[in-house]
């Protein structure tokens, strides 16, 4: 990054300066995804300007999401994530989604356990307020990148010990013959809160798209209801359309 003390900039902070020259640096693929930034201190000799100011800049393309800082190992341009295109007419599971791409799956806790149930899980669910739900929430990660959260509620009647749940619910499910056959979706976009951002490993404010999945046995008994939120910049939903005759 050559000194950004020039004409044609002067007059901005000396780190929005140099901020505009690292992004200009990654959006002209001088330094592509995943490349290492030069030192703080090799930029700040190269730019002409100090090693707070470096820092000052560097933070703020971290937060905007264009670079990531990993402990003990250096500051990157951040990865390029390819979107995972997913069909809307199959009832798969992340796991089945994930393998079938050839991408390794893990899940983080960030809930299972047995609860009353609210006004929304009694209404979806068919429970009474004398009954429980199962509640398992996680967040859902392929190839070390998080790319949803998902908090689903069953009948703690279907699903009695959530803390035995492995990798894969609908494998859970599957095992008690309780795997679901048809489920409805629906699918509204919305903006990050911080949490929800943090975990996603996103700039709080992106763009999601949150489905709700209601999902019913062969017997027509709803088995499942679950809030799934997805990075906006990693999904592309895809469904096949057929004029009806
Ligand atoms: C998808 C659905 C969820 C479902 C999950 C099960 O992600 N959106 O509604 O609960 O798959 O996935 P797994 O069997 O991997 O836990």
């Amino acid at each position: 990054f050559a000194s950004v003390r020039n004409a044609a900039q002067r007059g901005a902070p000396l780190y929005l300066q140099l901020k505009k020259s690292i992004e200009d640096a990654v959006l002209s693929g001088v330094i592509g995804p995943g490349d290492a930034l030069p030192s703080e201190r090799d930029i700040a000799l190269k730019a002409d300007v100090s090693r707070v100011t470096v820092r000052k800049a560097v933070q703020d393309l971290v937060k905007g999401g264009i670079l990531v800082q990993r402990h003990g190992s250096g500051t990157f341009v951040a990865p390029r994530l390819e979107r995972v295109e997913q069909s809307l007419s199959l009832l798969t599971s992340f796991t089945e989604d994930m393998a079938r791409r050839g991408m390794t799956v893990r899940s983080t806790w960030l809930d299972r356990g047995i609860y009353p149930p609210s006004p929304d899980e009694m209404m979806v669910l068919g429970l009474s307020s004398k009954e429980f739900v199962a509640r398992v929430s996680r967040l859902r990660i392929a190839n070390d990148t998080p790319l949803a959260i998902e908090r689903a509620s069953l009948s703690a009647t279907a699903l009695p010990d959530p803390g035995a749940v492995g990798s894969s619910l609908y494998a859970a499910l599957e095992k008690t013959g309780n795997r679901p056959v048809r489920a409805v979706q629906r699918i509204s976009a919305a903006n990050l809160g911080e949490a929800d951002a943090k975990l996603l490993d996103v700039p709080a404010g992106s763009a999601s798209l949150n489905i709700e999945r209601i999902s019913y046995l062969a017997s027509g008994k709803v088995i499942e209801f679950t809030r799934s939120i997805y990075r906006g910049d990693a999904y592309d939903f895809v469904a096949e359309l057929r004029l009806s005759g």
